[in-house]
């Protein structure tokens, strides 16, 4: 008689172990040295799998499954047992985590890497101002002819999602020893000290719709060292690790503090050149900005939604591709860019500074020069809506394609202009790094874009 393979597995199964624990389905076990079972052998609901020391008789053996020491020791494997599989061994991990997923579109796997990246806003000399990666990309609530309503210049947070997935945000020095030898593993890195940052959702800035690629959690890191690359993972869920963006801290001398959470400039998250704030750990937000800069910003908008509103919105489309509203956001997104300047510095020259790491931010033929300006605080500035800064500072341009993103989306007859590529532009633009040419070919110049996830800041966008 024959017995159906299932049942066969089942039997194999229990041949081998007793009464080994029982593994719940969809759900985080965790082991060490001093918890696991002896022999170290787990049992599921259905199948049986066991987990054993390395033997020299165990290898080359039917159903015996090796996991291999991936990416720094993660553990970031996976089997289907439905095909018969009972033990599997680890190598040499004194602590680990043990998870058996159903793997339904509601759970899918428990461990895994995830493709997405955590985002750098800026950095100071001693913090760093990060987004986890997006979720819960906004609804298009597009407004429709006959109440064609645009939304007000000081917009208001729109509610957060209700359940947000939950992000934690690890960051270590980039060359420390540490972070070499730690796997890369959302338990290692919750358990990480000395010289690491694993800040969970719930001590962040809260929820920010930064843009629409979503919902992200916002964190402001402090006490991290001047003059320094760091490197910055999201855990989602405390299991599921993202891929690494690394970041530089400015030098000691960066006197700018970030500026952040503004409901009416949703993505500004950057160093401006204003006063410190009180409590310089928290950065400045929309309270602490002064009235001489906001008003003019939101009454400049206000002014130009009036003006939006006079052409028939929804009706006449002036484009096939863009709509009042994407001309009123891409307005708003220059406006704050230019009326809110950044703060950058020179990178610092392989010679006056002695962090090795730094030494190839500075400007090769290979890499560009970001869209550097010395700012004369005494001078009156270009912008009428900037008010004086506290003193000289270095500006971030803004790149000139946050400006032709407003000629492009924007109607004809508001007489929207930007400065010309080949002339003035570079004197108030990053010009150059994004598009390229003097048409602006999209995407073709020097960089392709703003900022890269090796820690390289060219333009404000
Ligand atoms: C028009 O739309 C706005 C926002 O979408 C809404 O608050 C308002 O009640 C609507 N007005 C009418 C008359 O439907
Ligand atoms: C913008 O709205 C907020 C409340 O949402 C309010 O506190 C603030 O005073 C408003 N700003 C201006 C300039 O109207
Ligand atoms: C941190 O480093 C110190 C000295 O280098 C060491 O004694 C301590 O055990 C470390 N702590 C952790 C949690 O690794
Ligand atoms: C997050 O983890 C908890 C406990 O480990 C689990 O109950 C929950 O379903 C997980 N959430 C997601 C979205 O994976
Ligand atoms: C907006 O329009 C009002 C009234 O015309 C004007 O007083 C104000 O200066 C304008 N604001 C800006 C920033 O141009
Ligand atoms: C700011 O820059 C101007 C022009 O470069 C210079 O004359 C002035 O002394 C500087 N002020 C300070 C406080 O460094
Ligand atoms: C803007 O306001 C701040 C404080 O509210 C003040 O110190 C500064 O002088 C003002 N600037 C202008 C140009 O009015
Ligand atoms: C940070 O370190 C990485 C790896 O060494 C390097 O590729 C990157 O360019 C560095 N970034 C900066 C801004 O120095």
């Amino acid at each position: 008689m024959r017995l159906p393979r299932a049942l066969l597995c089942l039997l194999q199964a229990w041949l081998v172990v007793a009464q080994p624990p029982q593994l719940t389905i969809n759900q985080v076990h965790s082991f060490s040295a001093a918890n696991l079972p002896n022999p170290p052998t787990f049992s599921l609901p259905i199948l049986s799998l066991s987990f054993i020391s390395p033997g020299p008789n165990d290898l080359g053996q039917p159903n015996v499954y090796e996991i291999p020491p991936e990416r720094h020791g993660s553990l970031d494997w996976h089997y289907d047992f439905s095909h018969c599989a009972r033990r599997i061994w680890c190598t040499q991990q004194t602590s680990f985590e043990l998870a058996v997923s159903n793997n339904t579109p509601s759970n899918g796997l428990i461990h895994e890497q995830l493709l997405t990246l955590p985002l750098l806003g800026d950095t100071t000399s001693n913090q760093a101002f990060l987004f986890s990666p997006p979720f819960s990309p906004p609804q298009g609530d597009f407004p429709t002819y006959p109440n064609y309503t645009l939304p007000p210049a000081n917009l208001s947070v729109p509610a957060a999602p209700s359940s947000p997935p939950d992000f934690s945000i690890f960051v270590a020095p980039s060359t420390s020893s540490a972070l070499a030898s730690l796997p890369r593993t959302g338990c290692a890195m919750a358990a990480a000290q000395n010289g690491s940052q694993y800040v969970p959702s719930s001590g962040s800035q809260g929820l920010w719709l930064r843009d629409s690629d979503g919902w992200r959690w916002q964190w402001m890191l402090n006490f991290l060292s001047p003059l320094t690359n760091y490197t910055a993972y999201a855990v989602q869920n405390g299991t599921k690790v993202s891929e690494y963006v690394y970041f530089a801290t400015k030098s000691a001398a960066f006197s700018c503090p970030i500026l952040h959470s503004l409901p009416f400039c949703p993505s500004v998250s950057y160093a401006a050149p204003l006063p410190l704030p009180v409590d310089p750990s928290l950065g400045l937000t929309a309270a602490d900005l002064p009235e001489n800069m906001t008003t003019p910003l939101l009454s400049g908008l206000a002014n130009f939604t009036t003006m939006l509103t006079t052409l028939a919105c929804g009706r006449d489309e002036y484009s096939p591709l863009v709509t009042c509203v994407d001309c009123q956001a891409a307005y708003r997104a220059w406006l704050c860019l230019v009326s809110l300047p950044r703060c950058g510095e020179y990178p610092p020259s392989s010679s006056s500074s002695s962090a090795a790491s730094f030494a190839s931010a500075s400007p090769t033929a290979q890499q560009p020069f970001p869209a550097l300006q010395g700012v004369d605080a005494s001078s009156p500035t270009r912008n009428a809506n900037v008010p004086p800064a506290p003193g000289n500072y270095t500006a971030l341009l803004p790149c000139l394609e946050t400006c032709q993103a407003v000629d492009r989306a924007c109607p004809p007859f508001l007489k929207f202009l930007c400065p010309v590529r080949q002339f003035t532009a570079a004197d108030s633009y990053g010009v150059g790094y994004i598009d390229s040419g003097w048409a602006g070919e999209m995407g073709g110049g020097s960089t392709g874009t703003p900022a890269d996830i090796w820690g390289n800041v060219w333009c404000n966008a």
